[in-house]
């Protein structure tokens, strides 16, 4: 493990080099032989990804982020009361930690220091963000974790007198396979003692139309997102991915309760790629598939979590009931 002392306080955990994620060459190598072609979505936050993931979030069509700020805005109080003592927070994937000043808040108007640790996998952002974040709150001490979610897990250093908060937040569970979910619930459960709570954000099951929207939106920002990773693929993989001939198109498939990302392309053609040294042909009208974002029912969420061994202890909804926090404990028994 490396640890890197800061100038400003912040404390910096690295996940080891043989740690690290698997590389681009790799998933692409991988995801490419598939039908349809794939490509994990992690692949879409390099530094240009993930500043159009910020203006996504900024867009009218897309409501999940300010949906879940203005239930974080009316409730984190509420939240903060039900963990029992003074509370450590723990953010997985934490992004530029917007939402997390909502909580930082409730919990510094209760206590006179909090230790932030928010876990990310892009290190520059993550550095970034804690830094902006220390020079706002002077009585925050943050150890932030440079790693994919599992491997920051591992690297999260025991806790101390305090209860943890974990915090899932932005529907990011969604761009989980539900068994992949149900397994990273369970990580998280493991780090769990019974006094901490983890609190998730996830997307709800709503007009078809309203989902669609959301992820084909009408500036086109989502598809600039979902096309950086053929701007990606050219650049780090020597790729001649022609942007002009591919489409964004994101559907809600019903039978999966998920929008699917795709890239379509809009001719038969043929792409090279240097470093894997080969070519790829894709037929018009074929996609790659880019990422799932899963939409749930209260109950069905509820009974994944309950799969990962996780109740639900409370949960809150905005009026329009778009979007769900969900308050967890450890179910008894483990
Ligand atoms: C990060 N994640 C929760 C986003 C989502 O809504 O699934 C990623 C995204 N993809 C397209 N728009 C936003």
């Amino acid at each position: 493990m490396t640890e890197q002392a800061l100038p400003n306080g912040v404390n910096l955990i690295k996940a080891p080099k043989h740690n690290q994620q698997q590389s681009l060459k790799d998933a692409v190598a991988e995801g490419f032989k598939r039908t349809p072609k794939s490509t994990p979505p992690l692949f879409f936050y390099d530094t240009a990804g993930s500043q159009l993931f910020e203006q996504i979030c900024k867009l009218p069509e897309y409501y999940p982020t300010r949906t879940e700020h203005k239930i974080l805005r009316g409730n984190a109080r509420a939240v903060i009361s039900i963990v029992t003592g003074e509370v450590e927070l723990v953010e997985l994937g934490s992004g530029s930690s917007a939402k997390t000043r909502i909580l930082i808040d409730a919990i510094l108007a209760n206590q006179t220091h909090l230790q932030y640790i928010p876990t990310d996998i892009s290190t520059d952002f993550l550095l970034e963000s804690s830094v902006t974040l220390k020079n706002e709150y002077e009585r925050l001490s943050i150890t932030a974790i440079a790693a994919e979610h599992s491997d920051a897990l591992q690297l999260l250093p025991e806790g101390g007198s305090q209860s943890r908060l974990f915090l899932f937040l932005g529907s990011n569970i969604g761009n989980s396979e539900p068994e992949e979910a149900i397994s990273f619930i369970g990580q998280i459960r493991r780090r769990m003692r019974a006094e901490d709570r983890l609190l998730i954000g996830f997307d709800l099951v709503k007009d078809r139309q309203v989902l669609f929207d959301a992820y084909n939106d009408k500036a086109g920002i989502t598809a600039e997102f979902n096309k950086n990773l053929l701007v990606r693929i050219n650049r780090e993989l020597g790729g001649d991915f022609d942007l002009n001939l591919f489409d964004h198109h994101a559907p809600f498939v019903e039978t999966h309760s998920r929008i699917e990302m795709r890239l379509i392309s809009r001719c038969a053609q043929e792409v090279y790629l240097e470093s894997l040294g080969q070519r790829f042909d894709f037929k018009e009208g074929e996609y790659i598939h880019t990422e799932n974002s899963y939409k749930y029912t209260l109950k069905g969420f509820e009974s994944l979590c309950e799969m990962a061994g996780m109740k639900m202890q409370k949960y809150w909804f905005d009026e329009r009931a778009w979007f769900a926090v969900g308050l967890f404990h450890k179910a008894s028994g483990g």
